[in-house]
């Protein structure tokens, strides 16, 4: 949430900030705003509402200098305007920050800068940040910015220009991500890759009360009490080009088209004929044999992720295994210790709740691996293990591949953890393997169908779209699936709310009878997973009794399917067989692209859905 950028170079700073904010504006679309240090002074240009009316308004301001710093909000405290948007300037206006995070204590501090003569001109708890450096400063930002933030209780990653000290730029964490980029003759901050994957692919991850000091040729890294601290420079693998729209007309179409090649990608490198190897994942073998019980902690959508995969590890491991938001985890004392594995995932890597809960698993003695997008993040680091999704920047808002990718390394996981631990033979792991590989296959087989300028998920967006508007705006959505693929129907639930704005709830089909199945009459629209499966007959019940009762269905079935229609489904959209273990793989592309022609039949923003950013690092 919220997102910045800073730079120290030779070349105009505004440029490079305001790309950096483009690329990070998944991340908060409240207000946008960059400080450059200029000959006569700092210059701050904010706004209120996207970059792009940020970018329009530089065209304007012409700004001159090399050092500067950027950012894009997603609002916690005070309200999304221009006094509110970020860089915040001290009094004197010598010193500008931008800040990602929120200050707890910043009440206290406020008052009593206010008492000792500070001005305040925004509501937010980031302008004390500013004003305490002021307050320290005596020549050296670096000094002022460690006294500061001594001070502060909460989370932050923050930028600080001044034009006391025209090209050096200070950085800080804690809790909110930062990395440092170093250019030849130029260094970097931002709060994630992709924003400056354009100008160097060598970082360095700050660690949490760590504060880097840069000029164009030197970065310095010290603890809050000056002590340097040595850091190792990392390599991105990602490439710029990865984080581009390359001829989708949205980020979120395009992940959805790329989910065949991740998967691909995630086969060839986790695999060795039948053999699955995790190179980063620091938790032995030994210790791996010997846990009782599994328990599986994120959020969103990464959660339902993570409910897929308590069906793939029981199925193959037969160990218990539950599964629970983060939110909830994190403050319910959960019963977790040396003898359970805990699961973390994270696209982002980054979630507050998520990291908490990490952090509270390990301290109940628990070992904790974690499965990530983003390399070098929180989560990662602060796991015992780490599996990468390495599913290339996910820049859309709403997860797709992600998603796959995360179900993908717990298929995986099952296999490797089924073979260490005796419950599967080299054959079942082979056949296994033969079977994912199939299902990325018939992935890439649907999405095919789906190429073509009309298609059927497409047309039935529409379809709903005319109803809604007939119906003075009544539809809504029940999403139902059993087993293996009712996660899948939370997913197809949550993907339509958050970029569509149409109220969605996933159910498992068995418990209509137990309270839902009272929506039932003309107006819900239900999304039924009936692809060919145990529970199969059970399903083609269910939507029986939804027609009975003047429902609309569309039905989510195996190819050739001719059962389903006779029991006059409204609509059918048809996908490859394959095994039904594998199948929530396939199953949820249908439900994201439905999703994504909805919002697009409604004339949403579809990378950027209202109220929400990429990377939750607020509770
Ligand atoms: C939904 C979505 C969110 C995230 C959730 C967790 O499309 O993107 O629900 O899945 O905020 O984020 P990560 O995976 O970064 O921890």
């Amino acid at each position: 949430m919220c997102g910045i950028v800073g730079y120290v170079g030779d070349k105009e700073a505004a440029g490079i900030l305001i790309d950096g904010l483009k690329r990070l504006e998944y991340r908060g679309y409240d207000s946008a705003g960059l400080a450059v240090v200029q000959p006569k002074g700092i210059k701050v240009v904010k706004k209120r509402g996207k970059v792009g009316i940020l970018d329009e308004s530089l065209k304007k301001a012409k700004l001159k200098g090399g050092t500067g710093c950027s950012h894009t909000r997603w609002a916690t405290h005070g309200i999304p305007s221009k006094e509110n948007a970020h860089p915040h300037l001290s009094c004197d206006g010598k010193i500008a920050v931008v800040h990602n995070g929120i200050i707890e204590n910043f009440h206290a501090l406020r008052d009593s800068l206010i008492k000792e003569g500070h001005k305040f001109r925004s509501q937010t708890d980031t302008e004390v940040i500013v004003h305490l450096i002021e307050k320290f400063y005596r020549g050296d930002l670096g000094i002022a910015t460690r006294r500061a933030l001594k001070l502060v209780r909460g989370a932050y990653a923050i930028a600080v220009v001044s034009s006391n000290e025209p090209g050096r730029l200070i950085g800080a964490r804690c809790d909110s991500p930062l990395v440092v980029g170093i250019g030849k003759g130029e260094n970097f901050l931002a709060s994630d890759a992709p924003a400056i994957l354009a100008y160097t692919k060598k970082v360095i991850y700050l660690g949490n009360f760590e504060i880097v000091s840069l000029t164009k040729d030197s970065v310095k890294v010290t603890d809050l009490s000056g002590k340097e601290i040595p850091k190792e420079t990392s390599r991105i693998t990602w490439d710029a080009e990865q984080a581009k729209k390359s001829g989708y007309p949205h980020f979120m179409l395009k992940e959805i088209f790329e989910q065949p090649q991740v998967l691909r990608g995630i086969l060839d490198e986790r695999l060795k004929k039948a053999r699955v190897s995790f190179q980063e994942l620091k938790i032995s073998g030994a210790e791996l044999k010997k846990f009782k019980q599994i328990a599986i902690v994120a959020c969103g959508t990464a959660y339902h992720a993570g409910f897929t995969g308590k069906y793939i590890l029981e199925e193959k491991l037969r160990v218990p295994v539950w599964v629970d938001t983060s939110s909830e985890f994190r403050y319910r004392g959960p019963i977790v210790g040396k003898s359970t594995l805990v699961i973390v995932i994270s696209q982002s890597g980054e979630t507050a709740d998520t990291l908490a809960g990490l952090r509270e698993a390990k301290a109940r003695g628990a070992k904790v691996l974690a499965i990530c997008n983003v390399l070098g993040s929180s989560i990662a680091r602060e796991a015992d293990g780490v599996i990468y999704t390495h599913a290339g920047p996910e820049i859309a808002v709403a997860s797709t591949k992600a998603y796959t990718a995360q179900m993908a390394i717990l298929y995986l996981l099952a296999i490797y953890l089924g073979k260490l631990r005796n419950v599967i033979s080299s054959k079942d792991a082979e056949k296994l393997v033969v079977q994912f590989k199939e299902t990325v296959a018939a992935m890439r087989l649907l999405l095919g169908r789906y190429k073509k300028k009309r298609n059927t998920i497409a047309t039935y967006a529409k379809a709903f779209r005319s109803y809604y508007l007939k119906h003075k705006e009544k539809g809504f959505f029940l999403y139902l699936g059993r087993n293996i693929n009712y996660p899948n129907a939370l997913e197809g639930a949550l993907k339509l709310k958050e970029i569509s704005y149409i109220s969605a709830e996933g159910y498992p089909a068995g418990e209509m009878k137990h309270g839902p199945i009272a929506l039932i009459d003309e107006n819900p629209w239900v999304v039924a997973i009936a692809t060919r499966s145990r529970v199969y007959e059970k399903m083609v019940s269910n939507i029986e009794e939804i027609k009975a009762r003047g429902g609309i269905v569309i039905a989510i079935v195996t190819d050739g399917d001719k059962e389903i229609e006779r029991q006059g489904v409204n609509y059918v959209i048809e996908v490859p067989v394959v095994e039904e273990f594998f199948s929530p793989l396939l199953v949820v592309v249908p439900l994201q692209l439905f999703a994504y022609y909805m919002a697009r039949e409604f004339g949403y923003d579809i990378d950027q859905p209202r109220n929400l950013a990429k990377s939750v690092t607020v509770e």
